[in-house]
């Protein structure tokens, strides 16, 4: 067993989470994690009405009876969604782990605080960490370079980002981006992290609910397969490299602007990848640590090998340098 500050705060076994995934945390997926031991997190967003969030958390309740966290991502929107419902919803739930994400936590610390409910602030620099601690979340995931999804604007690798975070926090926190297996467990505690989240890792496991044929592309892409898209808009976002992202790097980088690229970047043609399994439909979402992703086993399955290699690793790898005594 490894256990951390973060595991004693949420009442977890195992410091290993599944982060957010739009369109791919769902029921199914964020349940198998739970039950294993680690804490899965149903995705607000995907669901379409609050009311549905409700259910999908009901849903999950039928599965496991392990706690299970939500995901509230707050980003610039030009029809934002209904927000303060969604955050209604997680109460009314009966959620008692939240996953925010995308901007300062602050507006929604006094609801949650108010129900009890444990907040992890996903951010991805140390300034932002710092603040979300002295806002009052109970716990940070921070995300490198490396991850998928939204690594932010200054481009530091968790090598340095984790440690950095490591001397510069109190409260917990867990490691995110690039990580898959136990090495990455190991290394991450190793550099001061409370445990990993993981993304790509889970998004390719037989529980996610996605096509087969976009697991499969996973197991055969490398980590050379990714690109960044949205640079030059300062919103960045890493994604898997097809005809599409090209394209889009290619418009954005010949000066192109938003509007140029919408038709390409929409969120329906990613949707209908996840749904559909064909590749190269539109944008969607995967990291670097896609390069270390031979296999799509079940969601329980990375769990319980992810903590029992990152074991290994401690007790034998690593032991193997013990003092001599002379
Ligand atoms: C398909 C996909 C969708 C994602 N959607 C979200 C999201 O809606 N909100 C969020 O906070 N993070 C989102 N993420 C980021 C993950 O929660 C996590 O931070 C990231 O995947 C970590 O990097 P890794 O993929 O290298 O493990 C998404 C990641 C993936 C792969």
């Amino acid at each position: 067993m490894v256990r951390t500050r973060f595991t004693d705060l949420l009442g977890i076994e195992h410091p290993v989470v599944q982060g957010g995934m739009m369109w791919v945390g769902r029921a199914e997926l964020a349940a198998a994690v739970s039950e294993a031991g680690g804490l899965g997190i149903i995705t607000a967003l995907t669901q379409p009405t609050p009311a549905d969030l409700v259910k999908e958390v009901e849903r999950a309740r039928t599965m496991t009876d392990k706690p299970i966290g939500v995901n509230l991502t707050i980003l610039p929107s030009i029809n934002p969604p209904p927000y303060d419902e969604y955050r209604r919803a997680i109460v009314d739930a009966g959620i008692t782990i939240v996953e925010t994400a995308g901007s300062n936590p602050e507006p929604h610390m006094e609801m949650f605080k108010a129900h009890g409910i444990r907040v992890v602030h996903k951010c991805t620099s140390v300034r932002h960490a710092v603040k979300a601690e002295a806002v009052g979340v109970d716990a940070v995931s921070i995300d490198g370079f490396e991850c998928a999804g939204h690594p932010g604007e200054d481009d530091i690798p968790g090598l340095v980002l984790i440690p950095a975070a490591a001397d510069a926090l109190s409260i917990p926190f867990i490691a995110s981006g690039g990580f898959a297996d136990g090495r990455g467990l190991a290394a991450a505690l190793a550099l001061g992290a409370d445990g990993v989240n993981m993304g790509t890792r889970f998004m390719c496991s037989v529980e996610s609910p996605i096509s087969q044929q976009v697991k499969e592309r996973i197991v055969e892409a490398t980590e050379h397969d990714t690109e960044l898209i949205f640079r030059t808009l300062s919103n960045t976002a890493r994604v898997a490299s097809n005809s599409v992202s090209r394209e889009v790097v290619e418009i954005l980088n010949a000066g192109g602007d938003f509007p140029a690229v919408r038709e390409l970047v929409a969120g329906a043609r990613g949707r209908h990848v996840f749904e559909h399994g064909d590749i190269e439909a539109g944008i969607w979402t995967v990291g670097l640590v896609q390069g270390l992703i031979h296999d799509i086993p079940t969601a329980g399955d990375i769990v319980r090998r992810t903590v029992d290699q990152a074991e290994a690793v401690l007790r034998e790898r690593l032991a193997l340098f013990e003092p001599v005594a002379v």
